[in-house]
């Protein structure tokens, strides 16, 4: 296999074979094909795109490139959650120990912020003495004892994903679906769990802008899941506003805690305790999703989900002294402003995006893989779709690492608020659900 002949065959719109799929991705993670022929081939495939097949391919070919967990002891009771990235996207840290606390066992990988999104790995850091790396036994006896783990992505989960972000992200390639559904995948089935449960965010602050756009992912992903033994289901979430009221790494962590307490906001209890079920009726056979649903609303009401949460972060070394407190967090940035409405009026949109570059801006996300995020820095909305204001009351307050920081922040957050004299219908979280079956729309442009 020459690589110039897969760039040219893939340029020219046809499809590869397996065998040249495994072969050019084996050589490119053994250093034998350069960043520049990889980078043509990638532009290729975004303008090409790739058969189902191919996609299937890809993805394994990403996942064999490094170790593959193996959680078959947990027969079909091992559950894994995804999202596709958000802003305030805090639902790991309440569906995950939902469904644990209802019998699933959950192991997750986690990733780190990049961009406007955040990472579940980053907020859990913000807990003073946490750890998210984790050796073998370390994860595997969690599991065993706890039933609930999120870690890091251990450097040997998927190289060649790792190698092939880093080069998509620097040409341009990031947003194809294809490559994104592979990348994805490929991670989820290295992780080892039998049970996969994905939000694929749609909107202003994700990936895929529509909710057409994620639903063909969804598919997508669904589709690779099946053709390696593994039962995948996928949400589809609005993202054209941020997650609950907290964007910022502790700040999202005290909201996940409330939430996990029955104190949280709506549209994030709703899309946990969802996504929840989804994992738990997945990991029992016999009981239906009406019946996981009882069974996490339960454990939400009773507080075994909040258990669970602290169970986790006191075994991976953080600090939660009193059940009925907080987690040891830091307390918010003292360098903050209130970013206050222009005018008398309802709000009738929170742009995700803007929001979620507030937040990076602000010190609570990163640039460059290798910087340290700021855990007291990020953005608190007072107000949200659907809200009243009054001139001069406060929509969201900023903090941040320092003034610089601040300024540019509040310099992003300038029309992130559109305000209007009307009030706008509550935006509904859960538009779609996708599995092997098909799409069933939730929201009522669909229906
Ligand atoms: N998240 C990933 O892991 N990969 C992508 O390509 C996009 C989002």
């Amino acid at each position: 296999m020459r690589a110039i002949d897969v760039i040219q065959e893939k340029r020219d719109g046809h499809t590869h074979s397996t065998d040249v799929i495994h072969a050019f991705i084996a050589a490119y993670t053994a250093g034998q094909v350069p960043d520049y022929q990889v980078s043509a081939w990638l532009m290729a495939v975004y303008f090409r795109g790739m058969t189902p097949r191919e996609t299937a391919d890809l993805t394994m070919a990403l996942a064999q490139s490094g170790e593959l967990l193996d959680l078959a002891r947990y027969g079909a009771r091992s559950a894994d959650k995804h999202s596709t990235g958000g802003v305030g996207d805090k639902t790991s840290l309440v569906a995950a120990p939902l469904a644990a606390a209802a019998g699933a066992k959950v192991a997750k990988m986690s990733g780190r912020g990049l961009s406007h999104t955040g990472g579940t790995v980053d907020k859990l850091e913000s807990i003073a003495g946490l750890r998210t790396t984790l050796t073998r036994e370390e994860f595997d006896r969690q599991v065993d004892e706890v039933g609930l783990v999120v870690a890091g992505q251990s450097g040997d989960l998927a190289p060649a994903d790792k190698l092939l972000y880093a080069l998509r992200d620097v040409t341009a390639t990031v947003d194809s679906l294809p490559l994104i559904a592979a990348s994805i995948m490929s991670k989820k089935l290295a992780a080892g769990a039998h049970n996969i449960v994905l939000d694929v965010k749609a909107g202003s602050g994700a990936f895929m802008k529509t909710p057409e756009q994620a639903v063909d992912l969804a598919r997508a992903m669904v589709d690779i899941g099946e053709h390696a033994g593994r039962r995948v289901v996928a949400l589809i979430s609005d993202m054209e506003q941020p997650l609950g009221h907290a964007v910022g790494n502790a700040l999202e962590v005290e909201e996940a805690v409330r939430t996990l307490r029955g104190a949280g906001p709506d549209d994030l209890t709703e899309i946990a305790v969802a996504l929840a079920s989804e994992m738990v009726a997945q990991t029992h056979d016999r009981r239906g999703l009406e019946a996981a649903r009882i069974a996490v609303k339960d454990a939400l009401r009773s507080g075994a989900g909040l258990r669970k949460l602290r169970a986790m972060v006191m075994a991976q070394g953080g600090q939660w002294d009193r059940e009925d407190g907080m987690p040891e967090l830091p307390e918010p940035s003292p360098v903050r402003e209130v970013w206050r409405a222009p005018v008398d009026g309802w709000v009738r949109g929170v742009d995700a995006l803007a929001v979620g570059r507030a937040a990076a801006l602000s010190g609570a996300g990163r640039e460059r893989k290798d910087e340290a995020v700021d855990p007291r820095a990020g953005v608190l909305l007072h107000r949200r779709v659907g809200d009243a204001c009054r001139a001069g009351e406060a929509l969201a307050t900023v903090y941040a690492s320092d003034g610089g920081r601040l300024q540019s922040a509040l310099a992003q957050l300038e029309g992130a608020f559109t305000l209007g004299e009307q009030a706008g219908s509550a935006k509904q979280i859960i538009l779609a659900r996708v599995d092997h079956a098909g799409v069933v729309w939730r929201d009522a442009r669909h229906s």
